[in-house]
């Protein structure tokens, strides 16, 4: 095995830890202090010369210090003349931007994959992203993860899924769902969801393309944000006759009352993965988080090994 560090910025040390544990190595040592203005100093305490060095952020909120956290530490540590250095970036912020939706927006999805680039990374390790051709936005090679294998498992393990259908929320996911009822082997429906353009959090409504009456509505998406996309999906789905509604997403974004909006939802389950590290305050007894260590450390493994 080839001689290796794992660094974690501050998003997720959680996460870091355990792929650090299931990796047999202790996270490499980092200070991540502050002036007193606010500005990030971070310190990479170990040698890296001549090893393959990895960096685990999320871009999760505050989604521009972590990033910050990542270019810099990505800028110390090829100072200190590695072998190789590779984004390890569970869940990247910004990626929902991944087209003009009209003149005078950035396409931010594309700049922060050149942040990554200009810090020197010469590979990123990145998770279900929003939309699989942000992989094309990166000039280094990329290995695209999913969470779909380990989301199956779950619904397998912990549903009937006898009367069972999978659902996307929009158009956008409809490869996502197919993807996940073949696993299931269900069938799928799509809705369609409306977004108001000068309101980027609102949703308007969802019609359901497809037959859901007497069935168990499995939602499959990447990311729960506000929560909107996934509360009123399972509002239409119960109105037209779903009996009970699990979701699955990737990214528990969970932003502002996301939690109030989801513990008053028709949704009866809501499964993630801790890509994000959610604060205690924001979980609640419907919502389970399942771990994607394992994928992340399997990647890490197959670069090294
Ligand atoms: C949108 O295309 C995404 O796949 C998610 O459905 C959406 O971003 C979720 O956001 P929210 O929870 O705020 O509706």
């Amino acid at each position: 095995m080839k001689d290796f560090l794992l660094f974690s910025g501050s998003s997720n040390l959680p996460l870091a830890s355990d792929v650090a544990k299931l990796l047999k190595i202790s996270l490499g040592n980092v200070d991540l202090t502050r002036f007193a203005d606010g500005e990030l100093r971070p310190w990479i305490k170990e040698d890296v010369r001549d090893k393959t060095v990895f960096v685990l952020e999320s871009f999760s909120y505050p989604m521009d210090e972590h990033i910050m956290e990542m270019v810099l530490m990505g800028d110390a540590i090829r100072r200190g003349a590695p072998k190789t250095m590779i984004a390890v970036v569970p869940y990247l912020g910004y990626a929902r931007q991944d087209k003009l939706h009209r003149p005078g927006e950035p396409v931010s999805a594309r700049v922060i994959a050149k942040f990554l680039e200009v810090s020197k990374f010469s590979e990123v390790i990145t998770m279900d992203l929003h939309n699989d051709a942000i992989v094309g936005f990166f000039q280094v090679p990329v290995t695209h993860l999913s969470a779909l294998d380990l989301l199956a498992v779950e619904a397998k393990k912990n549903m009937n899924l006898k009367h069972a259908i999978v659902a996307s929320p929009d158009v956008g996911g409809t490869r996502r769902a197919r993807n996940l009822a073949y696993k299931l082997d269900v069938p799928m429906i799509v809705m369609e969801k409306k977004r108001y353009l000068d309101r980027h959090d609102t949703s308007e409504s969802f019609e359901i393309i497809g037959d859901v009456k007497g069935k168990t509505a499995i939602i499959i998406d990447d990311l729960i944000s506000t929560g909107e996309t996934v509360a009123h999906s399972a509002q239409s789905l119960t109105d037209a006759g779903a009996t009970s509604v699990i979701v699955f997403a990737t990214h528990g974004v969970l932003a502002g009352d996301a939690k109030k909006k989801l513990e008053s939802s028709h949704i009866d389950e809501i499964v993630i993965t801790n890509t994000i590290n959610v604060p205690k305050d924001k979980l609640f007894p419907k919502l389970r988080t399942v771990s994607v260590a394992p994928i992340l450390a399997d990647a890490i493994s197959r670069v090294v090994r």
